[in-house]
């Protein structure tokens, strides 16, 4: 079940029930491709207050497998994580990767990046999959368009992914888990409204706006975002597949998305960027090495509250795993925080406040 609760212009505050909890929205799933946010434990996603965690459908595949997934009944007895999972079907990842691949109607055709099988993953193995995961929601398998693309290619890749989605609503089994549609069809929005019309007759518990953040000019993104927005049905969530900064995420919240995943916070948390209430943080910059301030004044996370910068950079810089775990607490803290502030906001109706305050914040 997916209720709102209360709207700020266009901006949703809202609840899925799921399988293994409730899930507040708008909501950022952090990721933890292979089973695991990387340098996390799942304590530590608890007491960062994360609600829900995404997995990959393509790495969990390939390693450690099927069978070692249904020796333990799915991914949340394996990697002691109680509260609902994600997943994405795998498409975009062999796309992201670029892997050896085919595509054709059937399904699309990879070698895998760990001992070179060839697999074929059908919309059908897709679902099969992420049902014995038990990913309380997952996604159907789809064709990310590349950018830039033709309307004839976009097109035809949008039609497809159309297809798959039905073959993929045909053969779901498992009823208390979810399944999302994802629209497609470029930057082009006769296209994308195809797409979520033609999704919108198959009954999915949700929508996925995919096909963005793939290297499209912002403004591109922020009308596509805009436009499937005003179109999809009021009474479904929404969630934007990979985006994105925290200026992105409160901008799509604006237009009334209701659900984020990023690589952003973890990844460029180990690379030494830090997101902060004064902006971003270079911590192996040199002006930071006598610096006995924290981070991020205003941050309450574990490393804010006991390290200094100085001693951060000097982690980073001599390469110890702490460093990675410390600076990823952060990022992942400052997401987390940015969403709980944008649903304080929505509450109080005064998200267009908040809104611009980021936007003096990060388009400098
Ligand atoms: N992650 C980011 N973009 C996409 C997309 O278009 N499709 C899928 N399946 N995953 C994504
Ligand atoms: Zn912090």
């Amino acid at each position: 079940m997916f209720k709102v609760h209360k709207t700020d212009g266009r901006a949703r505050l809202g609840q899925m029930t799921l399988a293994h909890g409730v899930v507040n929205t708008p909501i950022f799933m952090p990721v933890g491709t292979v089973g695991s946010v990387k340098s996390l434990v799942p304590e530590d996603l608890k007491t960062l207050g994360a609600e829900i965690i995404l997995g990959n459908t393509y790495h969990l595949y390939l390693r450690p497998g099927l069978d070692v997934i249904r020796h333990f009944n799915g991914l949340h007895k394996f990697i002691q994580w109680d509260k609902p999972i994600l997943t994405d079907s795998g498409g975009f990842q062999i796309f992201s990767l670029g892997q050896l691949r085919k595509i054709t109607e059937e399904g699309c055709v990879f070698q895998s990046h760990i001992d070179g099988k060839k697999i074929n993953l059908t919309p059908e193995l897709a679902v099969e999959i992420q049902e014995t995961i038990g990913a309380d929601i997952h996604m159907v398998l789809d064709e990310c368009t590349p950018y830039p693309a033709t309307p004839e290619e976009a097109k035809h890749s949008m039609e497809r992914s159309l297809r798959w989605a039905k073959r993929c609503r045909e053969v779901k089994s498992r009823d208390e888990l979810w399944q999302f549609g994802i629209v497609q069809g470029g930057m082009y929005h006769d296209l994308r409204k195809q797409s979520l019309e033609g999704l919108g007759e198959l009954g999915f518990e949700g929508f996925s706006i995919g096909g963005l953040s793939v290297g499209e000019p912002k403004p591109a993104m922020r009308e596509t975002t805009d436009f499937c927005c005003e179109h999809l049905p009021e009474d479904k969530p929404r969630y934007l597949m990979g985006v994105g900064t925290p200026l992105d995420i409160i901008e799509s919240v604006n237009y009334g998305v209701d659900m984020f995943d990023c690589v952003m916070p973890t990844r460029n948390g180990r690379n030494g960027t830090l997101f902060t209430s004064l902006g971003k943080v270079n911590i192996k910059n040199q002006k930071h090495q006598f610096d006995e301030s924290p981070l991020d004044p205003e941050c309450s996370c574990y490393t804010c509250q006991n390290f200094s910068r100085s001693y951060l950079r000097h982690l980073f810089i001599a390469k110890e795993i702490t460093a990675l775990r410390l600076l990823t607490l952060h990022n992942l803290t400052y997401y987390l925080h940015l969403i709980h502030d944008i649903r304080d906001a929505i509450r109080e109706d005064r998200f267009q406040d908040l809104l611009k305050h980021h936007q003096q914040l990060w388009d400098k």
